[in-house]
């Protein structure tokens, strides 16, 4: 286990990452930042605007940098603390790439191509189907590796992502020596898998064709309200969980995240109501839940000053930790270094 002191507390570390590919969604906050903000008084967070993932699917530069400061702001908007966490932009620390470049020698076609992502991204045609879309889980196994982290909080999407870092950690510090920490990803019971409100069996996206799948958190009050009166629900009227009832099951984990509750009771609080008493509660809770979150983007993003302070102190503090992890591994698999 790797363990990094800080202060007097000697902390596990965590490392985790947001593509920076479009507005953050309900979906990232229930499967990741929400974990990100409850673990960062117990570990050593590293906190990513993940801007090299955003790049494998094509993107107009100047949305780029926006979002990509947007997502920064949004990760302070949500409660992470900055003398807490250290937060950067990936494409400020060299060293992602360059371990990127080492791992690859040590992963094997056929495990990049069975990852879903891949196929599923792919699948859209040949254009959007590129070498980098290929090769993000290793870029991202390189993210997690770089850092030595001991835990990754990810949405359920990420599981495969990351049992293939694991591959990779064990492979190189079995062919080499031992390097790296094997990371263990970290899933939360409840929201692990928010869907789309309009087609419940598939995820909830930041990309979506359809606006009026995805809750982002910078939706307004009447947006969100809107978007879950009229989410798609299953036959019947009762607002029970069940797998196949995915649609009333996804309001009700959303109910359940917005108001702090486990789902059963959720469940037994509507009991013997219908969706239509239900749904007007979820669209509530959730516009309730949003609405400081909002406001504190709103805020943040004001001061663009102090937003490139953090990504600077965060760059360089990140750089020293993937520095060091990157020198160790350049030695093992034989670069030769500069004397004198
Ligand atoms: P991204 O940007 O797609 O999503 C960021 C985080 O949000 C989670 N998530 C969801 N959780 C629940 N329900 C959903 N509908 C939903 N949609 C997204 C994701 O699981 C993820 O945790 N490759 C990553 C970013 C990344 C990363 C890393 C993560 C880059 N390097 C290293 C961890 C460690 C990605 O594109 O996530």
């Amino acid at each position: 286990m790797s363990l990094v002191e800080l202060g007097n507390q000697i902390k596990p570390v965590i490392l985790s990452g947001v593509a920076s590919s479009g507005k953050l969604t309900l979906g990232n906050l229930a499967g990741a930042l929400k974990n990100w903000v409850k673990l960062q008084d117990q570990y050593n967070c590293y906190y990513m605007v993940a801007d090299l993932h955003a790049i494998t699917v094509r993107q107009v530069p100047a949305e780029l940098r926006q979002s990509t400061i947007d997502v920064l702001a949004m990760f302070i908007a949500v409660g992470i603390d900055i003398e807490k966490s250290t937060l950067f932009v990936q494409s400020h620390v060299p060293e992602h790439a360059e371990l990127t470049w080492v791992l690859n020698s040590i992963t094997g076609m056929g495990e990049c191509s069975r990852m879903t992502q891949f196929k599923d991204k792919s699948a859209k045609g040949t254009e959007s189907s590129n070498v980098s879309l290929f090769d993000y889980p290793v870029l991202m196994a390189a993210d997690i590796l770089l850092y030595q982290a001991n835990l990754v909080p990810v949405g359920d999407d990420q599981k495969q992502h990351l049992e293939l870092t694991r591959n990779l950690a064990t492979r190189f510090n079995s062919t080499y020596s031992p390097t790296f920490v094997i990371p263990e990803p970290y899933i939360p019971e409840v929201g692990a898998r928010i869907m789309s409100l309009q087609e419940p069996t598939k995820k909830m996206s930041k990309s979506d064709d359809n606006q009026n799948s995805t809750i982002f958190l910078t939706d307004k009050d009447e947006d969100i309200k809107r978007k879950i009166r009229r989410a798609v629900t299953d036959s019947g009227t009762d607002v029970t969980f069940s797998k196949d009832k995915p649609g009333i099951s996804n309001l009700i984990t959303l109910y359940s995240i917005a108001k702090n509750k486990t789902i059963k009771e959720v469940v037994a609080e509507f009991n013997g109501l219908t969706y239509g008493d239900f749904k007007p509660a979820v669209a509530d809770a959730v516009a309730d839940y949003i609405a400081p979150i909002r406001d504190k983007f709103e805020e943040i993003k004001k001061d663009k000053k102090h937003l490139n302070e953090i990504m600077k102190i965060g760059a360089e503090k990140a750089r020293q930790t993937a520095r060091k992890t990157l020198r160790k591994v350049y030695k093992k698999v034989g670069f030769l270094e500069l004397e004198g």
